[in-house]
């Protein structure tokens, strides 16, 4: 064979092969790969004011279910919510969109006294807009997050992540119903976080996680608190969200989800919405944590036990010889079967540690309490179970709905007697709930264990 010197043409199409080459690595190595969450567009807007004027101010209601709406061009004036629009008839009830913003207390007086009145939101039309704020407004750009309710659950993990953030992400999530698996989404990621009514040390709870989760899945989102809130209302001049996602815990209350289930986050479940929807934001956390997301579930070694420990809490925990029978059988399971079995305590674990170790965990066990809330981070699939222990009698729905709403299997335990939606009790608190005397039948906690963990191979969908 004989080699002749290369064409022009052969080096032109080498050079074309190079190039090609290096955009496949070059887009492969691109940030799409490392975040989940694609940066967003830069906004071709200059100067950053927008003229009022007929036509494109009036505000447009996306998406909305009681405590849960997305809206574009939504208007902030001395403190002060505004809509606007020529049709106000087409405009929700105002109260299932914002509240008062004031304490949480049970009774119907107080449900009437959390009630918006015009010193809170109003509907105005397109005239009195322009004779009300002028000829401008001043922009917030991208995607806003704002929460209209009080310090009283925030700053607790459970309702920091389980219920605000979780909502939040449903809600908005229901604007792209296709993502896959890998969490993968076109949606913009949200540039702030407004809590118009909390200081900036009480949206951070007892254990540490809720800035823990926030700032591994949101790491570019800036927060604003009630004095960023005060300063505007203070300038007098007129504020516009570009597109906000906006909860109100009081609102959602007003939600038939809500009465059934006692979650606000139930309400934003009334949207449509993808299978995988929280994947996004687990997948990020659970990267942040240094593992990679595909691990859990069993998938990639063997299945997981963990049992959340509350024996050293002072509260709500179970019978101690009962507590001790707990670990023998899921001691037993790990000789027998070769599964992992972890016994923790979180508080005395890392928030890492935490993050990592429900992130690997197939079957999540633990009595009905905070520590529960790292299901959240479980990967979804056939195998995927927490299984709760209550006193006998008691139930609420709080980790059952969380649960479920990411397509995962819930059993509550009442000493030996199992239980699974949709067979599920009426939420009750009787005497013994939150003491220290809860009676478990272990062997039965083993047995379900196994039932669940040899189960057919179903796919990874579930
Ligand atoms: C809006 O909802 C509130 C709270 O449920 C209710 O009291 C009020 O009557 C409703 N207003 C209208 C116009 O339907
Ligand atoms: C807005 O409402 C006022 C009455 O408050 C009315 O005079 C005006 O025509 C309305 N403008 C539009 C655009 O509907
Ligand atoms: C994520 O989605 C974008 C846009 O749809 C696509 O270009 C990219 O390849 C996807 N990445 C993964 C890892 O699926």
């Amino acid at each position: 064979m004989r080699f002749s010197p290369p064409t022009i043409r052969e080096i032109l199409l080498l050079c074309i092969l190079f190039c090609g080459l290096f955009l496949i690595f070059a887009s492969r190595t691109g940030p799409q790969q490392l975040f989940a969450l694609p940066a967003p567009p830069v906004p071709a807007r200059q100067p950053y004011h927008t003229q009022l004027n007929a036509g494109d101010i009036q505000t447009k209601i996306i998406a909305h279910v009681p405590g849960w709406s997305i809206i574009d061009w939504l208007y902030i004036y001395k403190g002060v919510v505004f809509i606007v629009s020529n049709e106000p008839q087409n405009v929700p009830n105002i109260s299932s969109i914002y509240s008062k913003g004031i304490e949480i207390e049970v009774g119907e007086e107080a449900e009437r006294a959390r009630l918006p009145d015009d010193t809170d939101i109003r509907i105005i039309n397109t005239t009195e807009a322009l004779a009300l704020f002028g000829s401008r407004a001043q922009i917030l750009d991208g995607v806003s997050y704002f929460v209209n309710d009080p310090p009283q659950y925030v700053r607790h993990y459970y309702h920091g992540v389980a219920e605000l953030l979780f909502g939040f992400w449903r809600t908005y999530s229901s604007l792209d119903t296709s993502i896959p698996a890998s969490g993968n989404t076109t949606l913009p990621s949200p540039r702030r976080m407004i809590f118009n009514r909390l200081d900036a040390f009480r949206w951070r709870d007892y254990a540490l996680m809720n800035q823990w989760v926030v700032r591994s899945s949101f790491p570019e989102l800036t927060m604003e608190f009630i004095d960023d809130w005060d300063d505007r209302a203070k300038m007098g001049k007129p504020f516009v969200f570009e597109r906000v996602v906006l909860a109100d815990r009081s609102a959602a209350m007003l939600s038939l989800n809500y009465q059934r289930y006692q979650r606000t986050a139930a309400a934003a479940f009334g949207l449509p919405g993808s299978p995988h929807w929280w994947m996004t934001i687990r997948n990020n956390v659970v990267r942040f944590a240094g593992l990679d997301p595909e691990e859990g579930a069993g998938t990639v070694g063997p299945p997981v036990i963990t049992y959340i420990s509350r024996q050293e809490w002072g509260r709500r925990m179970l019978i101690e010889a009962d507590h001790e029978r707990l670990v023998r059988e899921l001691r037993k399971l790990e000789a027998a079967y070769g599964w992992e079995v972890n016994v923790v305590l979180p508080e005395k674990m890392s928030r890492l540690e935490q993050l990592r170790l429900s992130a690997r965990t197939t079957i999540l066990l633990g009595v009905h309490g905070n520590g529960l809330s790292n299901l959240l981070w479980m990967k979804p699939n056939g195998r995927s179970t927490v299984i709760e222990f209550f006193y006998p009698g008691g139930f609420a729905h709080d980790y059952e709905y969380t649960t479920r709403a990411l397509g995962m299997t819930h059993y509550g335990f009442w000493a030996s007697k199992s239980f699974t939606s949709p067979d599920l009790p009426l939420p009750a608190y009787p005497e013994g709930f939150q003491g220290n005397e809860i009676p478990l039948d272990g062997e039965a906690v083993a047995q379900l264990c196994i039932q669940r963990l040899t189960l057919e191979e179903e796919t990874d969908e579930g």
